[in-house]
């Protein structure tokens, strides 16, 4: 609890960086485990949450791939998915735009059609049941060749017109943004919008590339760019949202305490930030546990707070006029 926290709760708030598998609570993935008699690398929920204490990105990964691994039928990404957007509810998320990984599902022989046809069911049954609205942005793993991605995306092609973006994941150091650089043009000539995960432990060069070599619509994570003042002014004047994650930070030594989070930093520079949880059941927290921990360790005010949220309708791929009625909402709950 902090002096905040009735403000967060009651805020409208859209989530912009979410990878869908990394919302797999370990309840849930040893219960799909039994179901599919698939073996992980844990047996209880004790061990489970022993093992989520990540020293860098790659480290997280490996148990991310590990985890994934149980999830089988289209069932399994609907409960996933499903058992995502009831818990974001309670935060009051009104509409999230989430990654998922299906070069992760393929090579383990999980047809592409299960997975998104899982993941998109819950994705409409979420919009009729809880009012949530979303979008799916499919991401390309980066530590795979471009060719890879190019028949992701030829496979993909009958669901195309149900995804708003492609997105870029995985392994950053090593994998620059310029090595997907014709497989997202590619991807923007087919009117899609395009993010990329950058400068989370790349460097400023890897958040250059990816504005202005690929053309990115937002940037995810965007950490290091608070090392290049002239980034910095870049990001400002083109108001580029930044879609950061401060428990993710965290939990993968981007940052060595909370009160590190460049959140507050970036609001000063007058950076169009937002704050999202990235990995949910991985790092420990869900939205507003990521609001409230930026809230609490940045001193942040109600107008920076307010900030935050209003920021996540207007970096989101909604259309002005939903920009707008969300805006309008925040207005409604926050006038005094
Ligand atoms: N970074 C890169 N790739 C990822 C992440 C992340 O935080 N989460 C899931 N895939
Ligand atoms: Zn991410």
């Amino acid at each position: 609890m902090t002096s905040h926290t009735d403000l967060i709760a009651a805020l409208p708030k859209a989530e912009l960086h979410l990878h869908i598998e990394g919302s797999f609570e370990p309840e849930q993935m040893m219960e799909l485990a039994e179901r599919n008699k698939i073996a992980l690398p844990f047996k209880t929920l004790e061990e489970a949450k022993a093992a989520y204490d990540f020293d860098n990105l790659q480290e997280f990964l490996d148990l991310y791939y590990a985890g994934m691994a149980v999830l089988q039928t289209e069932q399994d990404f609907y409960n996933l998915t499903s058992a995502y957007l009831h818990r974001v509810t309670q935060d009051n998320v009104r509409h999230v735009e989430m990654f998922f990984d299906p070069q992760a599902h393929m090579e383990r022989g999980v047809p592409f059609g299960v997975v998104a046809d899982g993941i998109l069911k819950a994705l409409s049954d979420g919009e009729k049941e809880l009012g949530i609205t979303s979008k799916l942005i499919m991401s390309f793993l980066r530590h795979l060749p471009e060719d890879d991605g190019f028949a992701l995306l030829e496979e993909s092609t009958p669901w195309h017109d149900r995804f708003v973006g492609v997105g870029l994941d995985s392994s950053e150091m090593g994998h620059p943004p310029a090595k997907f650089a014709k497989l997202f043009q590619r991807c923007r000539e087919m009117g899609f919008k395009l993010c990329m995960h950058a400068g989370e432990e790349g460097p400023p060069a890897y958040i250059r590339e990816a504005l202005f070599d690929i053309a990115v619509d937002r940037v995810d994570h965007g950490n290091r760019s608070m090392e290049d003042p002239a980034l910095i002014d870049h990001l400002r004047d083109s108001q580029m949202t930044l879609t950061n994650c401060p428990l993710s930070n965290l939990s993968l030594c981007v940052i060595d305490r909370i009160e590190d989070s460049p959140v507050k930093r970036m609001l000063d520079a007058g950076l169009h930030v937002t704050v999202n949880s990235d990995d949910p059941a991985y790092f420990g927290g869900y939205m507003n546990q990521n609001f409230e921990a930026v809230a609490d360790a940045l001193n942040l005010n109600r107008n920076e707070i307010i900030r935050l949220a209003k920021n996540s309708f207007e970096g989101s791929f909604l259309t002005d006029a939903e920009k707008a009625a969300h805006l309008a909402a925040i207005d409604a709950t926050t006038a005094t």
